[in-house]
């Protein structure tokens, strides 16, 4: 079928199902165009709350469309590609987790998004790229285990003075990112701003004019007087840069800065998941409600 057909089809499908797209900003760029609402990870999951529509089409990963069923029980939400999966998400496990919550019993555990509803249902709080600091910051104890992301910890702990107890788990996309890829594209592009996203390497960050979410990556682009930005987080986000600042110029960091979970949703998948109404993401009620707990509590933290 061709790309003009797919749309059509995907269009009247949403109509029929009362449905609504969502995308992260990591999705392939032809699905980023046909989704009603493209988004970072903390958007996404509020937009999902605002929807009326009866169908979430999540074109994201696992743990994006299970945050979305967790916070909005009563739609129907659907993952065009059941078998992508975050592998970051995976680097936890809830025996691991337990035994770090016994070792110290007076830390309140924090987790990144990037985790399955059922770690989300042993912590006390979630937390996104785009609000980490701000959710840590927010809370009574003085220390914090901090999960799944060491990246994401190391920058929280720069700006914070609680005591972070990091998890060892990593984004493979961002982690590959190395101090000698930025050199290199400084010195290709001396006039460029370089900006970065948290789930890169601490000596990563440390090169950095500025560091925040995809939607803050974005947001710094459109609004800086500088032309020209060195992209240090995964290639997708070229696509939303683009959009929001043609007149602008983007150099990814690496060619490698590639997700491969994040690339395997596409039209097909999306019209195929809207005839069948598929992959329904479900979540036991008890872990429902636990880590819907952790997510309303997150929401509920004022970020600037
Ligand atoms: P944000 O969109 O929240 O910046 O997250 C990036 C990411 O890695 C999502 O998987
Ligand atoms: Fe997970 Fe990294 Fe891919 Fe985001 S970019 S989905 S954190 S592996």
């Amino acid at each position: 079928m061709q790309q003009a057909e797919l749309i059509e089809r995907i269009k009247e499908l949403k109509i029929k199902r009362n449905a609504v797209i969502l995308a992260h900003y990591y999705s392939r760029p032809e699905v980023q165009d046909i989704a009603d609402f493209v988004g970072d990870s903390l958007g996404l999951s509020q937009e999902a709350v605002r929807q009326t529509a009866d169908v979430i089409v999540f074109c994201g990963v696992h743990f994006m469309g299970e945050s979305a069923a967790i916070l909005c029980p009563d739609k129907t939400v659907l993952l065009p590609e059941i078998d992508a999966t975050c592998p970051m998400a995976d680097m936890v496990d809830i025996e691991g987790l337990k035994r770090e919550k016994e070792k110290h019993p007076d830390a309140l555990v924090v987790c990144y998004v990037n985790s399955s509803a059922a770690i989300k249902a042993e912590s006390y709080i979630c937390c996104t790229s785009a609000n980490a600091v701000e959710v840590v910051n927010s809370l009574e104890a003085d220390e914090v285990i901090f999960v799944p992301d060491k990246n994401l910890a190391a920058y929280v702990e720069a700006r914070t003075d609680k005591k972070i107890i990091p998890w060892e788990g990593h984004c493979p996309t961002h982690h590959q990112i190395l101090r000698e890829d930025v050199l290199k594209m400084k010195e290709k592009h001396p006039e460029a701003k370089f900006i970065a996203h948290p789930e890169c390497r601490p000596e990563v960050l440390e090169l950095a004019d500025h560091i925040a979410s995809t939607r803050g990556m974005i947001m710094y682009a459109k609004n800086s007087p500088a032309k020209e930005f060195i992209i240090g987080t995964e290639c997708g986000l070229l696509h939303g840069l683009h959009k929001a600042a043609p007149e602008k110029k983007y150099y990814c960091v690496s060619e490698f800065a590639c997700c491969p979970s994040m690339k395997m949703v596409n039209l097909e998948k999306v019209l195929f998941s809207l005839e069948k109404v598929q992959h329904v993401v479900t979540v036991p009620y008890n872990v429902r409600i636990r880590a819907k707990e952790a997510l309303d509590r997150m929401l509920a933290v004022k970020i600037r």
